[in-house]
């Protein structure tokens, strides 16, 4: 056990030495980088874009604005894009992007999706390849960029995408799916600011995360050793991890990919201790030729840290700035905690049995204290993990698609 906790921090350690190279020069684009990027099949390196158009789609990007200046590109994916269809929103998990609803190709959600007359909405969260922006702020070069959490996530990203989609839809409430963080941001903004509600006609929430009250190791040893790794990564002043061509990324790149070994390191080594065992549903090629070509994806230390409280406090309440921030952020001493109760949007809870960060007690807990679920479901197959729900083979039009397209039917 103790091995795992040694790996992510050496990847933690490595995590900023992307400044070294940018200072030396450019052809330090990692060597072996290239090389292992040659290694991914083509699905493993054509963008959102690229991947829409293979699968017969059609697709369209637009910028959206958040009241705090982060800019963010939505796809906009369907049949037809010109019939108005009634729109659906998809929002990624953490260090991730648009991408993982479209990496399945034709049993991917975007494609299913479109493929059922919906009009398909992508949306992306601040600090991935496709929200590396802002009005005045600079990634690279101004620290403040990378200082979000789910929190931001929640109330400012979900939110102006949400009424972009609505705008540009014409609709006044629209259908969502959140995976994971995607899921978290959901309960930020609809608790933060009820009159989100009425703006979703139903929200269906995969592998949900609001407590991590029963995480079982690894997942709680990794949580366990969160507040060194981060006290020595704010020591170092590090906010932005996983950073495009990092030494990290570079090094998961070329670890992960192409190769039996790879599907070892990081299919049983990393991803499945963490997210849950399903070697069957999570296929060697696909892991190491596809998935590892868009995931992992740059994020906060912020956004880490404030699942670490979540974790750690038993709670699922605000980021904990320390008593005396907290005292000035907050006016009291511990940070509040989000009202989950004026949650009144209809949700439909998934889970899976095998997932190691979204606990089924978790998620019954969840369930039993939102006022208004029309569904839940702990998945039917028992091998079922955290990612299954966007990356999983077949299983997911055998087990999910039909009871989702039926729940969409009933509330849109
Ligand atoms: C995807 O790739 C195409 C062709 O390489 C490029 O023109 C386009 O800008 C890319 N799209 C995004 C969103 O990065
Ligand atoms: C995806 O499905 C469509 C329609 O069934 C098919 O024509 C196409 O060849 C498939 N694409 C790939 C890349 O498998
Ligand atoms: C990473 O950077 C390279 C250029 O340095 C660019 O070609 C590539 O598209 C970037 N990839 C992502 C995922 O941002």
């Amino acid at each position: 056990m103790h091995l795992y906790c040694i790996f992510i921090l050496l990847c933690v350690l490595f995590c900023d030495l992307h400044k070294c190279k940018a200072s030396t020069s450019n052809d330090s684009q990692s060597y072996f980088t290239e090389a292992s990027e040659s290694a991914l099949s083509e699905d493993g390196r054509l963008n959102f874009t690229e991947l829409a158009i293979k699968y017969g789609q059609f697709v369209e990007q637009y910028d959206v604005t958040t009241e705090d200046g982060y800019i963010l590109t939505i796809f906009h994916v369907a049949k037809d894009l010109n019939t108005p269809n009634k729109p659906i929103l998809l929002f990624h998990g953490i260090i991730d992007s648009s991408d993982t609803f479209l990496i399945r190709g034709n049993n991917s959600w975007v494609v299913n999706m479109g493929e059922a007359g919906y009009g398909v909405w992508v949306g992306n969260n601040r600090g991935n390849l496709y929200g590396r922006r802002h009005i005045t702020l600079n990634p690279d070069t101004d620290q403040e960029f990378w200082d979000y959490s789910l929190h931001e996530i929640g109330y400012y990203d979900l939110a102006a995408t949400i009424d972009f989609v609505r705008e540009k839809a014409k609709c006044d409430s629209i259908l969502t799916v959140g995976h994971s963080q995607g899921t978290s941001a959901h309960f930020v903004l609809t608790s933060l600011r009820p009159e989100y509600n009425d703006k979703i006609s139903l929200f269906i929430a995969l592998a949900p995360v609001a407590y991590l009250n029963y995480l079982e190791p690894p997942v709680s040893i990794a949580a366990g050793a969160g507040p060194i790794i981060t006290m020595l990564l704010r020591s170092l002043n590090i906010n932005e991890l996983l950073r495009n061509h990092s030494v990290a990324t570079d090094l998961v790149t070329s670890l992960c990919t192409n190769s039996v070994l790879s599907y070892l390191r990081c299919g049983f080594g990393t991803l499945f201790p963490f997210a849950g065992f399903d070697p069957a549903g999570l296929e060697e090629e696909f892991l190491t030729g596809v998935v590892f070509g868009h995931y992992p994806r740059t994020t906060s230390r912020k956004s880490l840290e404030h699942y670490n409280q979540i974790a750690l406090r038993r709670q699922f309440a605000q980021y904990d700035y320390g008593f005396f921030m907290n005292l000035i952020n907050y006016g009291r001493i511990y940070p509040p905690e989000y009202d989950l109760t004026a949650v009144t949007a209809k949700i439909a809870l998934f889970v899976g049995s095998a997932d190691g960060v979204s606990k089924v007690k978790d998620v019954v807990r969840l369930g039993n204290t939102l006022p208004n679920v029309v569904h839940f479901e702990v998945m039917e197959l028992e091998r079922w993990n955290h990612v299954d729900f966007v990356w999983g083979k077949d299983i997911m039009s055998e087990y999910l698609y039909p009871t989702v397209l039926e729940l969409l039917k009933t509330y849109e």
